[in-house]
C-alpha cells in the first residue's frame, strides 16, 4: 500500500473508485469528480484548491493505493487551520471506497498522513469526525488521538475533536 498523487495515470481508476461510493457523498470533497469537468481540468482544478484557492488554506491530496494499483482510499492534508477548521474539518480528511471498509485500512491511511504532518512539521494533528461516525472516532483514537471539547455547528451537527501528539 502507498500515497500516490492524483495525476492523469490515475483518470479511470479515480472515475472507478468515485462509482463505488454510489449514492453516498464522496468523502473528503477534494476528490468528487463532475460530469461535466474533464480529467484534465480536475487536476487543474484540484492543484488552485491545493495551493490555497478561496478560503482554503494550502493543503495535499493522495490516493491509497494497494499493489494492483487499485485506489482503496482517499486523504486530504491540510498544512494549517483556519477559524473553521479549528472547529469542524481538522488537518486531516480520509475516506475509504465502501467495498473496502473494516480491513483497517483507514487506521493506515491514517499513520501514513500523519508522517507527511510530521514532514510539514505539525507537531499537534487535529483530527475530527460527526458524532455518529464510530468507525472514524476508532481509527483516530488507534492512532493516538486525544478528545478534546466538542463542537455544535449551526445546524445542531456535533463534530468530535481529537488532537494527535508527534
Ligand atoms: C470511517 C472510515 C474512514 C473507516 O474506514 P475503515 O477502513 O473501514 O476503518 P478501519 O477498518 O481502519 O477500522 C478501524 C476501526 O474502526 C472500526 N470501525 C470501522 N468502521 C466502523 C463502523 N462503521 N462501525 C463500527 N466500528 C467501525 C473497526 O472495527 C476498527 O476497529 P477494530 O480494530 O475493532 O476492528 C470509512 O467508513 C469511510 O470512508 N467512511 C465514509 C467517509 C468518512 O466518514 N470519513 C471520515 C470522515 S472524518
Amino acid at each position: 500500500m502507498r500515497l500516490e498523487r492524483p495525476s492523469m495515470k490515475w483518470k479511470s481508476e479515480h472515475i472507478a473508485y468515485m462509482k463505488d461510493w454510489d449514492e453516498e457523498k464522496i468523502n473528503p470533497s477534494s476528490f468528487r469528480l463532475i460530469e461535466d469537468l474533464s480529467y484534465e481540468d480536475y487536476l487543474i482544478e484540484l492543484k488552485e484548491k491545493e495551493a490555497g484557492q478561496d478560503n482554503r488554506v494550502p493543503n495535499s491530496n493522495y490516493f491509497l493505493v494497494d499493489g494492483n494499483d487499485r485506489i482503496i482510499g482517499t486523504v486530504t492534508i491540510r498544512h494549517s487551520l483556519n477559524d473553521y477548521l479549528r472547529k469542524v474539518d481538522g488537518h486531516i480528511g480520509a475516506g475509504i471506497r465502501p467495498s473496502e471498509r473494516r480491513k483497517g485500512y483507514a487506521t493506515f491511511l491514517l499513520s501514513e498522513a500523519l508522517k507527511i504532518t510530521d514532514q510539514l512539521g505539525i507537531n499537534s494533528v487535529l483530527v475530527t469526525c460527526n458524532e455518529d461516525n464510530i468507525g472514524s472516532a476508532a481509527v483516530i483514537i488507534k492512532n493516538g488521538g486525544v478528545e478534546d471539547e466538542s463542537f455544535t455547528e449551526p445546524h445542531g451537527n456535533v463534530v468530535r475533536r481529537f488532537w494527535i501528539e508527534r
